[in-house]
C-alpha cells in the first residue's frame, strides 16, 4: 500500500464543501473590492524565489522542493507573491493602466517538518495589489483580511503590525542589531547564532524564550525609522483607527521573507497552537524592481486555507443540501425515475437515485444518511398515477404529487428556504 506523503491532506467530500465555503467567500470578497483572480503556474525556476524570498530565508535554505531538469532547476512555488511579481512583468500588466489589483487561491510547497497547521501542502487565499505606495492600499488590504474572517466567522484574533522602514531604514535595523548583539552571541540559540551572520533580522522573532528574553531587552524601537517612513506608518494605523479595526503594534514583527519594507503585519490566533498565525503580509515595493521589471510598488497578504479551516465552527458538518433521492420500486418504475432525475437535474435542481435496488426501509435509511432534504417514492400505483410520493425527510411530512408538477414545487421550495435562511 502506497500512502500520502507527510505533510499531504486528503480532502475529503464533507470538508470539501467547507473548502468551497472558503473558496466562495474569499472570491465574494475580493471581488467586491475590486480584485482579479489571477492564477500562475505552480512550478517555476527555482531562481525566482532564490532571489526574491532571500538565499538566507530558511524557505529557501531548507524547504524548497527542488526539481532539476537538464541545466535548470524548477522548483514547486512555496508562496505567490514572487510568481505574480514575475508574470506582471512577463505579461507586462503593467501597461494596463498602471494599478493592478489581484487575488489567488491555490497550493503551496514547503519541505517542512509536518505538524498541526504545518503542511508540506497547503493552501493560500490571497492578493496582490501592485502599483501604488499609497497607505490608503495597506489600510484597505487589511481592511480585507479582516473583511474574510468576519465572512467566514473567525473571532478571537490578533492583529499585529509593524514597519520595517525603506531598505536603508532596514539596513540601519541590521547594523544596531549586530551593534547590540554583539556581546550577547553566546546566550543565543544555535539557529540565532548562524542567523547573526546570515540573516540577523529573524533573531527578533525567534520562538525561544532565552532568545526573547534578549531580543526584548535589547529596546527595540524606531529611532531608526526615516520621516518618511515613519510618517507612513502613522498613516496607516491612523486609517486603521479611522476603519475600528484593532491592532497591536509590535516592533519585532519582521517576517520570514527578505522581499517586505515598510508595513508588515500577521493575523495570529491562540487557537491554533504553536503554528498561531492564519494569514500575513506587508508591503515589497523594490521586488518587481529587482526582479528586471519596472519600478513598482506592492502590498499584499495570504492566509493559509488549512488554519482558517481549523478555526472555523462548522469545519466538519456537512451543509444540509437540497438533494431530491429518488427509489424507484420495480423495474418499470426504475426507467422512469431515470428520466425524472435527468429532467430535475437539467432544471439546475440536485437529484439522484437509489441504483442498489434496496428494500424501501434501507433506501430511506440511505437518504437520511446521506442528508437528502426529500425521498421521492415510485412504485407502480404512482407510475400508473403518474405522481411521485414526497416525503420531507426532516419534518417526516409526504404528499403524493403529480410528475409534472415536481420540478416547480421542488424550485419554489428552495426559492422559499432562501428567503428563510434556517430553511424552515
Ligand atoms: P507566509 O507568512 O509565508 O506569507 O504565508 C502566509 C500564511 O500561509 C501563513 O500565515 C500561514 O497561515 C500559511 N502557511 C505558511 N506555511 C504553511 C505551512 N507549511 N502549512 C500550512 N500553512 C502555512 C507568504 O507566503 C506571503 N507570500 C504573503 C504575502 C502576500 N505577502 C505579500 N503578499
Amino acid at each position: 500500500m502506497l500512502n500520502r506523503i507527510p505533510g499531504t491532506k486528503d480532502i475529503l467530500p464533507d470538508e470539501a464543501q467547507v473548502w468551497q465555503k472558503i473558496e466562495e467567500t474569499g472570491r465574494k470578497i475580493f471581488s467586491s473590492y475590486n480584485y482579479r483572480e489571477i492564477r500562475t503556474p505552480i512550478i517555476e525556476q527555482a531562481g525566482l524565489f532564490n532571489r526574491t524570498l532571500g538565499e538566507t530565508t530558511e524557505i529557501v535554505q531548507k524547504q524548497m522542493f527542488l526539481i532539476p531538469h537538464a541545466q535548470e532547476c524548477y522548483a514547486l512555488r512555496p508562496e505567490g507573491t514572487a510568481s505574480i511579481a514575475r508574470a506582471y512583468i512577463e505579461n507586462h500588466l503593467d501597461k494596463s493602466g498602471g494599478f493592478l489589483k489581484l487575488y489567488y487561491l491555490g497550493p503551496m510547497f514547503r519541505l517542512e517538518r509536518p505538524q498541526k497547521g504545518r503542511l508540506r501542502q497547503f493552501h493560500h487565499l490571497g492578493c496582490e495589489a501592485i502599483g501604488s505606495k499609497d497607505a490608503q492600499i495597506d489600510i484597505e488590504i487589511i481592511a480585507l483580511a479582516e473583511a474574510i474572517l468576519l465572512g467566514l466567522g473567525i473571532k478571537g484574533y490578533t492583529l499585529e503590525l509593524n514597519t520595517l522602514g525603506c531598505a536603508k531604514d532596514k539596513k540601519g535595523l541590521k547594523e544596531l542589531l549586530g551593534e547590540k548583539l554583539k556581546n550577547k552571541l553566546q546566550q543565543l540559540c544555535p539557529e540565532c547564532i548562524q542567523r547573526h551572520e546570515r540573516n540577523i533580522l529573524r533573531i527578533l522573532d525567534c520562538k525561544n524564550k532565552t532568545c526573547q528574553g534578549i531580543v526584548s531587552g535589547l529596546g527595540i524601537a524606531y529611532n531608526h525609522l526615516c520621516p518618511d517612513c515613519l510618517g507612513h506608518f502613522e498613516l496607516v494605523k491612523s486609517g486603521l483607527d479611522l476603519l475600528g479595526i484593532k491592532y497591536r503594534i509590535n516592533p519585532l514583527l519582521v517576517r520570514g521573507l527578505d522581499y517586505y519594507n515598510r508595513t508588515v503585519f500577521e493575523i495570529k490566533h491562540p487557537g491554533l497552537g504553536s503554528q498561531d498565525a492564519i494569514g500575513a503580509g506587508g508591503r515589497y515595493d523594490r521586488l518587481i524592481h529587482e526582479l528586471g521589471g519596472p519600478d513598482t510598488p506592492a502590498t499584499g497578504f495570504a492566509f493559509g486555507i488549512e488554519r482558517l479551516l481549523l478555526l472555523m465552527d462548522d469545519a466538519q458538518a456537512p451543509a444540509a443540501g437540497g438533494l431530491v433521492y429518488m427509489v424507484a420500486l420495480g423495474e418499470a418504475a426504475k426507467k422512469e425515475t431515470m428520466r425524472i432525475i435527468f429532467d430535475l437535474r437539467r432544471q439546475g435542481i440536485c437529484a439522484d437515485m437509489d441504483y442498489h435496488a434496496r428494500s424501501l426501509k434501507a433506501s430511506l435509511r440511505h437518504a437520511s444518511s446521506i442528508n437528502a432534504k426529500y425521498a421521492a417514492l415510485i412504485g407502480d400505483d404512482e407510475l400508473k398515477k403518474e405522481t411521485v410520493t414526497l416525503k420531507n425527510m426532516f419534518s417526516g411530512e409526504q404528499q403524493e404529487i403529480k410528475i409534472k408538477d415536481l420540478a416547480r414545487i421542488l424550485q419554489e421550495d428552495t426559492q422559499c428556504c432562501a428567503r428563510t435562511p434556517a430553511g424552515n
